[in-house]
């Protein structure tokens, strides 16, 4: 049995909370939040510094705080001696990214990331058909996101659609897509980058739709991602077009196999789940990776890849608009 915290105690703070109450080998002994809800059965914390001074059971802090806070609590609690598990991103940059890892190593801690949908029973599969060549040669991989984020999204929480505190769609809205990308190859990497502002040019601080190109290992491919979709969400999907076969996932929370074509595999559509939440398997992974001393598939390291694409990918886009602000000039 591992003992958890919760730093935030926000919409997947809850999420967590549960996850951690599912889970057979976890228990939550603590909360901190500087804004604590009343229905807190734990000991609560309202700063981070009391719970770091006081607290001497905690094998893991779960980090469910903003995404431009990841980095400062990351470390503040491996210099305390915690384990972590930081909700996605990692952090906003890649530079900080890197120094979480620095310095869990240097206290020879570990650090883990919430890709929850690595555990997708849809997406292993498709992991199993890539790593025994069931596939072969994959040629293309499109990626298609169409979301709405409408504006009450963006006043529900003052911390969305800031450049220092969100860091963009990418990293909060779609950054579970291109971990799927970096779980599934060896080498990704974004090549091309645009991006447009279409219905949140006096809401968020960047931009809400764009058309990333990438490779992943031999394979060339194709992101289009917005959160201006009319109404409602529409669209979530991953396609592989490779030489033996083609695969279509999707769902929000990539559950369901929506069209599986594979020489000598028979496909079957049995693979889609109804279940969306796959918190609790990562809790689960993380207690016995900690029980065990096993490497795990949340480690950070394997998330050190997806900051590096959504910031090159962000890099690029603002180039490409600076660019082509002078050309029209
Ligand atoms: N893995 C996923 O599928 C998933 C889904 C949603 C959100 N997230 C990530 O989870 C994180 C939190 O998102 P959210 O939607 O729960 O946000 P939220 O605003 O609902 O919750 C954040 C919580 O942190 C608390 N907080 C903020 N600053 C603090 C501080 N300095 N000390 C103590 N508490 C502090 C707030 O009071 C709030 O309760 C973000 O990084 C987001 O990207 C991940």
């Amino acid at each position: 049995m591992k003992n958890f915290s919760i730093l935030g105690l926000g919409h997947i703070g809850r999420v967590h909370q549960q996850a951690i109450l599912d889970a057979p080998n976890a228990q939550l002994i603590s909360v901190i939040d500087y804004n604590l809800p009343e229905d807190i059965s734990v000991k609560a914390y309202n700063t981070l510094e009391s719970f770091l001074t006081e607290d001497q059971e905690t094998d893991v802090v779960v980090i469910a705080t903003p995404n431009g806070l990841h980095r400062e609590h990351a470390i503040r609690c491996l210099k305390g001696g915690k384990n972590i598990l930081i909700e996605k991103p990692l952090a906003l940059s890649f530079e900080d990214a890197k120094e979480i890892l620095a310095v869990a190593h240097q206290k020879g801690l570990r650090v883990f990331s919430s890709m929850q949908l690595r555990f997708s029973p849809v997406v292993q599969y498709v992991k199993n058909l890539l790593e025994n060549n069931s596939l072969g040669k994959v040629y293309m991989i499109n990626i298609q996101c169409y979301w709405n984020r409408n504006r009450n999204y963006y006043k529900l929480r003052d911390w969305h659609g800031k450049d220092d505190m969100d860091g963009g769609v990418l990293f909060t809205q779609f950054s579970h897509f291109i971990d799927i990308l970096n779980f599934w190859f060896n080498d990704v990497q974004c090549t091309e980058s645009n991006s447009r502002n279409f219905t949140h040019n006096d809401i968020t601080e960047f931009d809400d739709s764009g058309i990333v190109n990438f490779l992943a290992n031999e394979a060339v491919g194709h992101m289009v991602y917005t959160t201006s979709t009319f109404n409602k969400n529409f669209e979530s999907s991953i396609t592989l077009i490779a030489e033996k076969g083609t695969v279509k996932i999707g769902d929000q929370y990539l559950n369901q196999m929506l069209y599986c074509d594979v020489k000598n595999v028979c496909c079957s559509n049995n693979i889609s789940t109804e279940q969306k939440n796959f918190h609790p398997n990562a809790i689960e992974e993380i207690s016995d990776a900690l029980l065990r001393k096993n490497p795990s598939v949340l480690d950070g390291h394997h998330a050190l890849n997806l900051v590096k694409f959504i910031v090159d990918a962000n890099a690029m886009a603002k180039a490409n608009k600076e660019l082509n602000a002078i050309e029209i000039q």
